[in-house]
């Protein structure tokens, strides 16, 4: 593990390339129930659909070394849909920051509760996300990938 002073800014598109490598790390990759990396080609699409939602943690050298996205899910509820640390970094508090600085903005936008999905299996984010005061709420049904997954739902209100 490396300790790093690390800050948190919204994503910019010189991060392109560093998100990408964090996204296609074998343990992102699992954790999002993806079996094959993303291409350069399908990142791009991904990028200028949704680069403006992303929060990247960089360390003292503007390094990307996480990155986080909320997306408005209903009127009332946002989901984070993407939250994770480069494999050299874990351990050291930076998901636990990043997902405070989610939940904060998930705030500051009105929203009344934050969603997210996360893998059974997933005992670290399973632990991180209870550790922040979010609750299972919908347990495993649904198709393969769904039944491998739980909801849970931190209320803001
Ligand atoms: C999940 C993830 C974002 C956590 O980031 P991190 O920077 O390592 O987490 P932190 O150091 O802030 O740890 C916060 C909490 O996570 C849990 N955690 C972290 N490392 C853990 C480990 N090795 N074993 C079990 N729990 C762990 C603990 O609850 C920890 O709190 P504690 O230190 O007070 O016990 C990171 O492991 C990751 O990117 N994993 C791959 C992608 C992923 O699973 N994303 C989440 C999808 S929902």
């Amino acid at each position: 593990m490396r300790m790093a002073a690390f800050t948190i800014r919204s994503a910019v598109d010189q991060d392109f390339r560093s998100v990408l490598e964090i996204q296609n790390d074998p343990s992102v990759m699992t954790a999002s129930g993806r079996s094959k990396p993303i291409s350069l080609d399908e990142h791009l699409d991904w990028w200028v659909a949704n680069s403006k939602s992303v929060d990247v943690v960089v360390d003292e050298d503007d390094t990307v070394i996480g990155f986080g996205r909320l997306d408005k899910t209903t009127e009332w509820s946002i989901q984070i849909v993407s939250l994770a640390v480069a494999a050299a970094y874990r351990g050291a508090g930076i998901g636990q920051r990043l997902l405070e600085a989610l939940i904060n903005s998930a705030r500051r936008s009105g929203a009344l509760s934050v969603l997210a999905r996360i893998r059974t299996d997933n005992d670290r984010s399973n632990a991180l996300f209870s550790k922040a005061g979010f609750k299972k709420v919908v347990g495993a049904y649904g198709s393969k990938q769904e039944r491998e997954e739980e909801w849970w739902s931190l209320r803001l209100v």
